[in-house]
């Protein structure tokens, strides 16, 4: 049954049946994240170890023969018709997502083919839980899906990445972009930023992942990033490195003292947490979420005091959710300034903690938070006709 979709899928589908009086050929999906560990890490040819989450893009989608893609954006109430072949910058809000993928994909040499459809998402926008990345992934794959060509999943997350980055304009890492398309049921995955090598590590059965937003949005995020990206850069230049991720944590503490002191603070964060990533993913696979929880809070504190990417908002979550029941560690998640944390708790204690964190932030920040707990799921995929008819029957 189709209703046993999640919400924004049935949104999409009910849209697109009011409007074409009739099923999509295809309803793609592409999740959001939450990263478990490895923070300012990716851009630094390091480790992530993030998971696919719950929440997601939808679009349903059928194939036109006019040259461009006609979209209802449920979520903001617009509509859109972007020609495709030869692509304008200067649009607005979401609609550069979706132009700026058909864009890449184009420069990479794949064949166009129109679409109509309807797109909604419950991922939060600007909440750091990677809403664009679903947006451009969902995108890309209605594209392979209506177009036929086959669905190269890492090669879609670097033409995503490639949007965000030469389109949209964010400088951002190959972190969001590579979960959102790979991501793994009951999994979070280990990402060799520099290889691209993805290593599927069971999350605990007896734990959960819980999302933290703080219901602060981030303010000036793109230039502290591009700033803190900056002084990556000089501190891998200064030791004659491509990146830090070849900075060992014994040269940093031997040759760091010629740096200057913010410098070698941001290096020593990313030197570090490459160093926690590992071992959290190594703590996963012999099952000790304590381990994990350990390495995570340590990570909000690098994050914290040496990156200098926290804010109060996320400080006071963090803290309370460790004094909350069943929690075995907690930290910031995503970019920063704002938005998510991300707490690990064991599962017979989820409803307590939710409780007891949301009393005690509301209490404390004068703001209502939301809060989740979450599931590990797999990346971006699609149904086709046949499938839904199946569903519906
Ligand atoms: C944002 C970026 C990612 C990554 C994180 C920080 O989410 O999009 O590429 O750099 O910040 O870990």
């Amino acid at each position: 049954m189709t209703a046993a979709l999640p919400a924004p899928a049935q949104r999409v589908l009910a849209d697109f049946r009011a409007r074409h009086g009739t099923l999509p050929e295809v309803l793609v999906r592409a999740p959001g994240r939450v990263n478990l560990i490895g923070e300012h890490t990716d851009y630094n040819d390091g480790f992530v170890l993030p998971l696919a989450i719950d929440r997601a893009v939808w679009i349903a989608a059928a194939p036109i023969l006019a040259p461009e893609i006609a979209v209802h954006a449920l979520d903001q109430g617009e509509e859109a018709t972007l020609p495709l072949g030869h692509f304008a910058k200067g649009g607005h809000g979401w609609t550069e997502y979706l132009r700026g993928s058909a864009w890449a994909l184009q420069e990479a040499g794949y064949p166009l083919a129109g679409w109509t459809g309807s797109v909604a998402g419950d991922v939060p926008l600007g909440a750091g839980l990677s809403s664009s990345a679903a947006l451009e992934l969902a995108t890309l794959r209605a594209f392979a899906a209506v177009g036929g060509f086959p669905w190269d999943a890492p090669r879609m997350a670097g033409l995503a990445q490639r949007a965000e980055n030469a389109w949209v304009g964010v400088n951002c890492g190959i972190m969001d972009q590579m979960i959102s398309a790979t991501g793994q049921a009951g999994h979070a995955v280990l990402i060799d930023c520099r290889t691209l090598a993805l290593a599927a590590v069971p999350l605990p059965a007896d734990h959960v992942v819980v999302v933290l937003d703080t219901a602060t949005r981030r303010g000036l995020v793109d230039s502290a990033y591009n700033e803190r990206r900056a002084q990556c850069e000089a501190a891998a230049a200064h030791f004659k490195v491509d990146a830090l991720r070849d900075v060992s944590p014994a040269r940093l503490a031997h040759e760091a003292e010629a740096l200057e002191p913010v410098t070698r603070r941001r290096a020593r964060h990313v030197v570090s947490e490459n160093q926690r990533t590992v071992a959290a993913a190594e703590a996963l696979r012999r099952g000790d979420a304590r381990a994990v929880g350990r390495l995570m809070d340590l990570s909000h504190e690098s994050l914290r005091d040496d990156f200098a990417v926290s804010s109060e908002a996320l400080d006071l979550m963090v803290r309370l959710a460790r004094h909350a029941p069943g929690c075995v560690g907690a930290r910031m998640t995503g970019a920063g300034f704002g938005g998510c944390a991300v707490a690990l708790v064991e599962a017979a204690q989820a409803e307590a903690f939710v409780d007891e964190v949301a009393r005690a932030y509301a209490a404390a920040a004068g703001r209502t938070p939301a809060l989740y707990v979450t599931t590990a799921r797999a990346g971006a995929s699609v149904l086709t006709r046949t499938e839904l008819e199946a569903l519906d029957a």
